[in-house]
């Protein structure tokens, strides 16, 4: 539920945080850490290892890598200069960076494949809508070093694997070939040839593309470009004999771990890098930006990069689609906390030992460190949702005393405040 701000004072301005950044509040985090946790658990199992690469990197690496030409590159980077006047982007996506690292790491001496993944933020200069935003974040996985079609299904079976352990709706995994880079370059002009044929009929976007990205005019969401395109030439008419067999590959591959797919021979996607598997999983409980999650093999990149010729497939998700499609309840395994109730001079100066002391015991310990009765502190241990209280009043200080108090059944037991922390843990595990 939103809550509204309060008006500002007058004492200054209130600055807002930016439009398509969104902050996340104590409620929603319980969600985000049960997605991040399953998807590094099971990449883990799945014998991949995490990699952490900046947030920042030199604008000609997020050109070079996923194209000039995409929307991504024209249209959404955050790029900005230097101090120095070197042009820097705040990473629009993982994969870029990941190779950047594979190879300034030599990556390629030790033995293959490697097999990474990573979280983090990415920054894209979208229209917000629900679902999409201006930092937003990605989990992903990067695999280099095999050109085998079963590691195309290595990483699917993975990415399936998540989004099935947490239980997400209505999910649709779609696949296409894209053939080889010789395929692309037959098919190509051939396209762009019917498309100039129906040039009148498609949107603004889809014209400019023709001859810069013709490919992507297939993938374009606007129905008057999908009818127009309907009878356009198919790559998947041209392809080698390779292309085939790998995706045949890739396909019996699926079919053997019972993974359901569906043919799209129109999925190209944004990034200029990918050829042979590319795939994308979408679900109908989404809104218009219904895609989780997206990858494929992009065996030339690194080559493009600088580095050794390494074929290599990922894929990545994006964490809001997939907390938008989680309850907005998740249960977590909270720790106990217990109510440090600490009033009067003495009793608040017991409190206060009392609550670092059971901190550094490992019990979860909160207090109030306003001034206030017994009665306020309760209606506070209430609040927020403390399943114990400890109550130190000046009586109880002089005594060396404490009272554990269970505020589900108001069972309360006395405690010695010398031996505090092993009598409350022992308590709290019988309460
Ligand atoms: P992508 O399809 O651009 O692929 O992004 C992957 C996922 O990130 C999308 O399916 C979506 O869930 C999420 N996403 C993208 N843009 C936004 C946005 N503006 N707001 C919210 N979520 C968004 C890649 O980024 C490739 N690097 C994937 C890959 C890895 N391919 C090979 N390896």
């Amino acid at each position: 539920m939103k809550r509204q701000a309060r008006e500002s004072d007058g004492s200054g301005d209130m600055i807002k945080g930016i439009k398509g950044v969104k902050d996340l509040l104590p409620e929603e985090t319980p969600q985000w850490r049960l997605i991040e946790e399953t998807a590094r658990r099971w990449a883990l199992v799945y014998g991949f290892h995490e990699i952490r690469v900046p947030i920042f990197e030199v604008t000609a690496l997020f050109a070079r890598s996923i194209g000039a030409s995409t929307d991504i590159v024209e249209k959404e980077m955050y790029t900005f200069q230097d101090r120095d006047g070197t042009s820097l982007t705040l990473r629009p996506e993982g994969t870029a960076g990941t190779v950047r690292a594979y190879i300034e790491h030599n990556r390629a001496a030790d033995p293959l494949p490697q097999k990474y993944f990573y979280s983090g933020p990415m920054f894209r200069h979208e229209r917000p809508q629900a679902g999409r935003l201006r930092q937003f974040h990605q989990f992903g996985v990067e695999s280099f070093g095999t050109a085998d079609p079963r590691a195309d299904v290595e990483v699917i079976a993975l990415l399936w694997r998540i989004l099935s352990d947490l239980k997400l709706p209505a999910l649709t995994l779609e696949i296409n070939n894209l053939g080889d880079a010789a395929d692309r370059d037959v098919y190509r002009p051939r396209l762009v040839a019917y498309l100039k044929q129906q040039e009148d009929k498609l949107c603004g976007n889809c014209r400019r593309r023709i001859d810069a990205n013709p490919l992507r005019v297939l993938d374009c969401k606007v129905p008057e470009c999908r009818a127009a395109t309907d009878d356009a030439p198919r790559l998947a008419d041209g392809l080698s004999d390779k292309a085939r067999a790998h995706f045949g590959s890739v396909l019996a591959g699926l079919d053997a771990l019972k993974i359901p797919y569906s043919l799209n021979h129109r999925l190209v996607r944004g990034l200029d890098y990918y050829g042979l598997t590319t795939f994308e999983v979408t679900s109908t409980s989404l809104g218009a930006q219904n895609a989780v999650g997206a990858g494929g093999r992009y065996d030339g990149l690194v080559e493009t990069l600088g580095g050794p010729v390494t074929p290599a497939v990922g894929f990545a998700v994006g964490l809001e689609r997939m907390a938008m499609m989680l309850p907005e309840t998740v249960s977590v395994n909270e720790s106990v906390t217990v109510y440090v109730a600490g009033f009067g001079d003495r009793g608040s100066a017991a409190g206060f030992s009392v609550l670092e002391e059971l901190r550094v015991a490992g019990i979860c310990a909160v207090t109030d460190f306003r001034p206030g009765s017994l009665k306020s502190h309760l209606r506070q241990a209430d609040r927020l949702r403390s399943r114990f209280a400890l109550i130190v009043g000046d009586d109880e200080a002089v005594k060396g005393l404490a009272i554990l108090r269970n505020m589900d059944t108001k069972v309360q037991h006395e405690v010695s405040l010398t031996a505090l922390s092993s009598q409350v843990s022992s308590l709290l595990r019988i309460s």
